[in-house]
């Protein structure tokens, strides 16, 4: 499998053995990490962190990741660099592409980024825009198969807002894999219909299966219990309706009951809201994996580099 040069905008753009080789990679470059053995696949490259929005978990995975590597990675806020207000896009992607051997850029709009990797001639790497959340999705299949040891029939449940960054990314990446996938919202916040016409047509090749609902009661038989916050970054003026919304889709003790299956895990790619979308109880308790799911971040995002980036690849 040859993936360099390639950018990683979503997860539509790679096939299930293309993603199944970055989670080999994943777990390979953990089980490496755990051992002290770190690499240099990305001697001598640089790379820019474009951060229009906060971030903890994705940022420092990808600085983490490229100096384990041995590249270097170069913070660019919001404030820092004149992506789209003084600059156009076009220009600061052929200025960036010109210093830099790879970017990561996490933003507002989708178009965005798929603007900077048309005109930085060098791989572009989504760390979130407010329609997908790809990265995300390759620590969270990780995780599963960690958990389960496939991914193939896990039955993996969304509860909340199901048409945020997080529900897309999770649907495509479960249509192409093979999972057995349900959105459990309110009829306001489902997916748009283009996409889930398009992820039914990856499940129908992949064996998976997609099922969208607002009735809570199709949280039985769940392997996984995945949920998000309810106002995503940049919606916050949306709270009160949100919450008036989705109230009745929070995940608690009795939700994880009605599963009917003690070896149900909980899912969230954090940063969480107690008390909203997730209780205290179930967050903090046996079941929840979310900080394995967050180290998983890491080790994931690093395969991303290494593979579309590293020196062997050449
Ligand atoms: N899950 C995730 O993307 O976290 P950050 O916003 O902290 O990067
Ligand atoms: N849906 C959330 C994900 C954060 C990682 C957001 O966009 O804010």
């Amino acid at each position: 499998m040859n993936l360099y040069g390639r950018s990683f905008l979503t997860l539509k753009d790679f096939t299930a053995e293309e993603i199944e080789y970055l989670l080999n990679l994943a777990a390979d470059l953990k089980e490496k990490k755990k051992k002290g053995i770190t690499g240099n696949s990305l001697k001598g490259k640089n790379i820019a962190l474009i951060f229009e929005k906060t971030s903890t978990r994705t940022r420092c995975a990808f600085t983490i990741g490229c100096v384990d590597e041995g590249g270097y990675p170069e913070y660019l806020g919001a404030n820092d660099i004149q992506l789209g207000s003084k600059e156009t896009i076009e220009d600061t992607a052929r200025v960036l592409g010109r210093m830099f051997d790879g970017i990561e850029y996490r933003g507002f709009e989708h178009e965005k980024v798929e603007k900077l990797a048309q005109y930085a001639k060098v791989p572009v790497w989504n760390g979130l825009t407010d329609e997908y959340h790809p990265t995300q999705i390759l620590a969270d299949f990780l995780t599963i198969r960690e958990k389960f040891g496939t991914l193939k029939g896990i039955k993996l449940v969304f509860v909340g807002d199901g048409r945020n960054n997080m529900a897309n990314s999770l649907l495509i990446g479960s249509g192409k894999m093979g999972v057995d996938f349900t959105i459990i919202a309110p009829k306001q916040l489902w997916p748009k219909e283009d996409l889930v016409e398009l992820c039914k047509q990856y499940a129908s090749q992949s064996g998976g299966n997609i099922t969208l609902t607002d009735d809570m009661s199709y949280v039985e038989g769940a392997d996984v219990i995945y949920t998000d916050v309810w106002c995503s970054m940049g919606e916050e003026e949306k709270a009160a309706e949100r919450i008036a919304l989705l109230s009745p889709y929070q995940i608690n003790e009795k939700v994880m009951k009605n599963t009917k299956k003690s070896s149900t895990i909980f899912m969230h790619c954090l940063p969480a809201v107690r008390g909203k979308e997730v209780t205290e109880e179930v967050l903090e308790g046996q079941q929840s994996v979310v900080f394995d799911e967050a180290e998983n971040r890491l080790h994931t995002i690093k395969a991303v580099m290494v593979a579309t980036l590293g020196n062997q690849g050449k």
